[in-house]
């Protein structure tokens, strides 16, 4: 045995950094994995067995699970917010790749339990035309029309771990994301999810004294937020539950994008006006409903969206400022 607890790939992004500050919390002993070089990593743990591996070649995947960790979380994925995912859609399917030689590895090394962060972008196109738009129940992902590229490497992968679980008896468990923010979340360079987007574009403004910030498309769109504590809590709270069917992990507080960013602003306390531009838009109106997770777990994520941003923003706004200081990155 490797000693290892638990393994968490994509340990160098947003969600991964912060699953591995708090596993390690708990005392657990984590292999930390991600592709990138270790100085690009959001957050390095020095508590962690670090390893930098390609988790879409199978021969790393062994290496990754050598010895059998009671608990593989799998969240390493080739992806962003709209910007990146409708722009990318073969690498964002490329990710199928990693989702399988990792189910592959984690059932030969005998792994006790394997979560995998699937989407709400599994949901079918057809139930998110409206602003106003009734939350996604986890039933609403078939009949099938998931978000182009992205959507389906999710819904596929996680129905794989489905299989794996039915036909090899892996312990899978799988949770769907609604949009996750934070801090050490990607804030810039075209990944970068609307809540990142707009509290890098409202600190730019309050550090230089612009006053116009840029909004995609009418903003009347609509969407809720997840914290990333609540993220957090949830995935190891579906990761050891006994539920086998995928739950929607999200928050159901929805707003429009322009709200977001009045939101935002108020935050930063200035005033701005708004230029509505061509953008990749997704989905008109998208929703989590907690019903299900509500009942099975008797929690849900509860953080508000204003908290959460409050959090957001400063971090952010520390980044930003630091970018134009020409200091490096800031923790
Ligand atoms: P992220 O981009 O910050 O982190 C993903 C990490 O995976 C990156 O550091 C990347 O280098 C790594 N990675 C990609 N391919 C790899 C490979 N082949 N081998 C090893 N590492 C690899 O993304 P995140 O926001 O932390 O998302 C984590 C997971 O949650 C992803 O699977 C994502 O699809 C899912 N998810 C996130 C959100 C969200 O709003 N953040 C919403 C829905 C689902
Ligand atoms: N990213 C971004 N940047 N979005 C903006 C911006 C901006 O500057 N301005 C307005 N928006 C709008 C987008 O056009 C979209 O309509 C909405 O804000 C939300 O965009 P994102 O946060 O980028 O993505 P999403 O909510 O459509 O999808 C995200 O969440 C899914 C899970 O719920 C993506 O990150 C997916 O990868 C993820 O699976």
């Amino acid at each position: 045995m490797s000693g290892i607890n638990a393994v968490v790939t994509g340990a160098g992004g947003f969600i991964g950094g912060h699953l591995t500050r708090a596993l390690l919390a708990e005392g657990k002993s984590v292999r930390a994995v991600d592709k990138k070089p270790l100085t690009e990593w959001y957050q390095v743990h020095d508590g962690a067995d670090n390893m930098v591996a390609d988790v879409s070649l199978r021969p790393l995947c062994e290496r990754v699970v050598d010895g059998g960790a009671d608990e593989v979380y799998h969240l390493a994925a080739d992806m962003g917010g709209m910007g990146f995912i409708e722009a990318n859609k073969a690498a964002c399917m490329l990710s199928v790749l990693s989702s399988t030689h990792m189910l592959i590895a984690a059932r030969d090394a005998g792994a006790e339990r394997y979560f995998y962060s699937s989407s709400a972008c599994v949901y079918a196109a057809d139930k998110q035309t409206e602003t106003e738009v009734l939350p996604l129940r986890e039933e609403d992902a078939y009949p099938a029309m998931a978000e182009d590229g992205y959507g389906w490497e999710k819904l596929f992968s996680e129905r794989m771990a489905r299989h794996f679980r039915e036909d090899y008896g892996l312990t899978s468990r799988v949770a769907r994301y609604h949009n996750v923010y934070g801090p050490h979340g990607t804030w810039d360079g075209g990944r970068e999810k609307a809540p990142a987007a707009a509290c890098r574009k409202i600190a730019i403004a309050a550090l230089t004294g612009e006053r116009e910030v840029e909004i995609w498309g009418d903003g009347e769109q609509t969407r809720s937020f997840m914290y990333i504590d609540d993220c957090v809590e949830g995935t190891l709270r579906i990761a050891r539950s006994e539920v086998t069917e995928p739950l929607n992990l999200g928050s159901d507080q929805l707003v429009s994008i322009n709200q977001l960013y009045a939101l935002v602003q108020d935050i930063a306390g200035i005033e701005l006006t708004y230029n509505h531009i061509p953008g990749p838009l997704g989905v008109r109106g998208r929703n989590s409903d907690n019903t299900r997770i509500t009942k099975e777990l008797d929690w849900a994520p509860s953080i508000t969206l204003r908290a959460g941003l409050e959090q957001t923003y400063r971090w952010i706004y520390d980044q930003v400022a630091a970018r134009i200081d020409g200091r490096a990155y800031v923790n």
